[in-house]
């Protein structure tokens, strides 16, 4: 995974085939390797009301365009983690100028050494899934929330290509009895959803319509295997979705006021 992400981000650097792609799917280019075009990412700060008098983690950061994005619209100071060095010093780089609110870290979402309560609000873009186990990921993020603090999780949930049809628990795909909402319940979190399921259909046949138009490029740049990551995602979730396997949500948690 350490070497897909690390071709991945110093691939995209110069790519226009993938600035290209991210434009046309998402909105805009801010280097997704995710599933949130525009519309979610602005539901997200809506959500959270995300404002300047917030400091805010971005988990699982990417290069930081996503994040700067989030900081530009809202005047929130924003810190980015990712595992990948290369992401990051991309990050750093591209946003010198506004460092007062932006600030980039290399971190591991399954070794945080996140300070207690420094954060009033915590943003996971398709980035929870990298967590080893999800109890333990929430928990040391509740722990760096501010009382009152919130966490906003952008997630997907469902059947892999490889795993037969029958095996895969439906049951599960309900928004409270996901693998995440089972670690939010685990850590006492309560929570609020919002279902995306037929937004990320939609966005998954735009992956596929606006891949199929710029393969030549991707072939021509080198970069097949962004092309060939993003068509197989695209496929498995359109699939997946076609056969009711698979959901995607918004998960929005509130810590409680203190006393
Ligand atoms: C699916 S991409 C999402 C990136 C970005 N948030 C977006 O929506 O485009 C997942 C991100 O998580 C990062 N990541 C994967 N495993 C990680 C880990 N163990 N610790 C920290 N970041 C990780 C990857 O480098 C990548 O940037």
């Amino acid at each position: 995974m350490k070497d897909f992400y690390t071709a991945f981000f110093s691939s995209t650097e110069s790519s226009q085939a993938h600035r290209a792609f991210c434009e046309r799917v998402f909105g805009k280019d801010l280097c997704q390797h995710g599933f949130a075009d525009l519309e979610q990412l602005h539901l997200l700060m809506e959500v959270t009301q995300l404002s300047p008098n917030h400091r805010a983690l971005d988990l699982g950061c990417g290069n930081g365009r996503i994040t700067e994005y989030l900081c530009d619209c809202t005047g929130a100071h924003i810190t980015g983690l990712d595992f990948i060095p290369e992401a990051i010093s991309q990050a750093q780089h591209y946003t010198v100028s506004k460092s007062e609110r932006l600030l980039f870290t290399v971190g591991d979402i399954n070794q945080l050494k996140l300070t207690d309560c420094s954060f009033d609000v915590i943003l996971s873009i398709d980035s929870i899934y990298f967590s080893q186990n999800y109890t333990d990921t929430i928990r040391n993020l509740a722990a760096a929330l501010r009382p009152n603090g919130q966490m906003a999780i952008l997630y997907s949930y469902g059947r892999e290509p490889w795993i037969p049809k029958e095996a895969f628990p439906k049951e599960k795909l309900l928004a409270d009895k996901t693998p995440l909402a089972e670690a939010l319940q685990a850590n006492g979190l309560v929570f609020q959803t919002w279902d995306l399921t037929r937004q990320d259909y939609e966005l998954a046949q735009r992956r596929k319509e606006v891949l199929t138009e710029l393969k030549p490029q991707f072939d021509a740049e080198g970069t097949m295997f962004i092309y060939d990551n993003r068509l197989g995602d695209a496929q498995g979730i359109s699939q997946a979705i076609e056969d009711g396997l698979h959901a995607r949500y918004l998960y929005y948690i509130q810590l409680a006021e203190p006393g």
